[in-house]
């Protein structure tokens, strides 16, 4: 063999063992971009899920990883009320419906909610703003599966509560969501119905929420929202048993502001079309400690859902009063309630 042709033979024999080498190398560098590829995507897998997967009402929000939607700083108005019950939602509780129905009457509110439900549309969407623990809404998968429930609340406390209380049921057809009532996170006119209990009181500006208000619902949408009654016969009464009955003004805690009929005119700015007047919690009055009346199956709770509704007579025993109208259909938003 010359000379020149071993030279080549150790020539081509080490370009062989680079090549492999290199080879190698590229394919290490592949399998590790792979791996980091796939790592990133886990480690951003709630994000990448919420943007993907998240159902339209939901869109532009993050899920976390405490299976609540979307995050709030706190409201510049409410700031004092919102660290509150920010402290007083961290306690623990073991029976959930015992608690509520210290605050509120369960049989009355079921009734209202099975009444609110029936005027939403199949496969709608309800947004329910303030709706803390979600409660209302623990039912909803026997008697309305089709509908969606999206619970709003500034407190995120209050809604791993939510969650606790619901179980299964959130991320299926209920959503929970960190948001302002002042605010809300979500596009113009995706929801069916709008939903607020005891909520719409303690906004001092409520103009700002009822313009919120108005741009989420669809047109011919539903919207409910119920308040502490202000009425002169139980405000007489509170005051002879010496209890509190805060009318208009900011207490220690939070701001308080109750409605009457007249008071009531500023929903109607907003949703004039199709609207009523009810009143709610007749016999149900938690500060005389009459607690059983607000528990399930209570029947004096059951009396009370159904003497509760639009007779004006009772109205000055009540302790809710409700505005229930639609949204307007074929009006330029612009032109109702600026
Ligand atoms: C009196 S509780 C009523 C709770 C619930 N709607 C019910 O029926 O049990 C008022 C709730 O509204 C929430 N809230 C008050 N102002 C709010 C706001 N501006 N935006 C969102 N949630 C608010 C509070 O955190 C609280 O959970």
């Amino acid at each position: 063999m010359s000379a020149t042709l071993l030279h080549n033979e150790i020539y081509d024999t080490l370009t062989m063992y680079h090549l492999s080498n290199a080879l190698r190398t590229v394919k290490r560098l592949c399998c590790s971009a792979v791996l980091c590829y796939s790592t990133l995507l886990a480690i951003a897998k709630p994000t990448m899920t919420g943007s993907s997967t998240a159902p339209l009402f939901l869109a532009n929000l993050t899920l976390g990883d405490d299976g609540i939607w979307g995050n709030v700083e706190p409201s510049q108005y409410q700031k004092v009320e919102q660290t509150l019950r920010e402290e007083v939602a961290n306690a623990e509780y073991d029976d959930y419906l015992l608690e509520i129905s210290k605050h509120h009457s369960i049989e009355v509110m079921d009734k209202e909610v099975k009444d609110f439900i029936q005027r939403i549309p199949v496969n709608g969407v309800i947004c329910d703003v303030g709706g803390c623990w979600g409660w209302h809404w623990r039912n909803l998968h026997i008697y309305r599966p089709d509908i969606s429930v999206v619970i709003v609340d500034f407190v995120r406390a209050n809604l791993q509560h939510a969650r606790k209380l619901l179980g299964d049921v959130v991320g299926s057809n209920i959503f929970l969501v960190h948001g302002d009532a002042t605010n809300l996170s979500f596009k113009d006119e995706i929801f069916d119905g709008y939903w607020s209990v005891q909520t719409l009181q303690h906004i001092p500006d409520l103009r700002i929420a009822l313009r919120e208000a108005k741009r989420v619902l669809k047109e011919g949408g539903v919207f409910t929202n119920y308040s502490l009654n202000n009425s002169s016969l139980m405000q007489k009464i509170y005051s002879f048993f010496q209890k509190e009955y805060v009318i208009d003004s900011f207490t220690s805690t939070f701001y308080l502001r109750r409605d009457n009929v007249q008071s009531c005119r500023v929903y109607l700015e907003y949703f004039y079309s199709k609207s009523k007047i009810s009143y709610s919690e007749i016999l149900f009055k938690p500060e005389f400690r009459i607690w059983h009346s607000g528990r399930t199956g209570s029947l004096l709770g059951k009396i009370d859902s159904l003497l509760s509704g639009d007779m004006q007579l009772l109205g000055p025993f009540a302790r809710q009063i409700s505005v229930h109208a639609i949204k307007p259909t074929q009006l330029p938003l612009s032109t109702i309630g600026q």
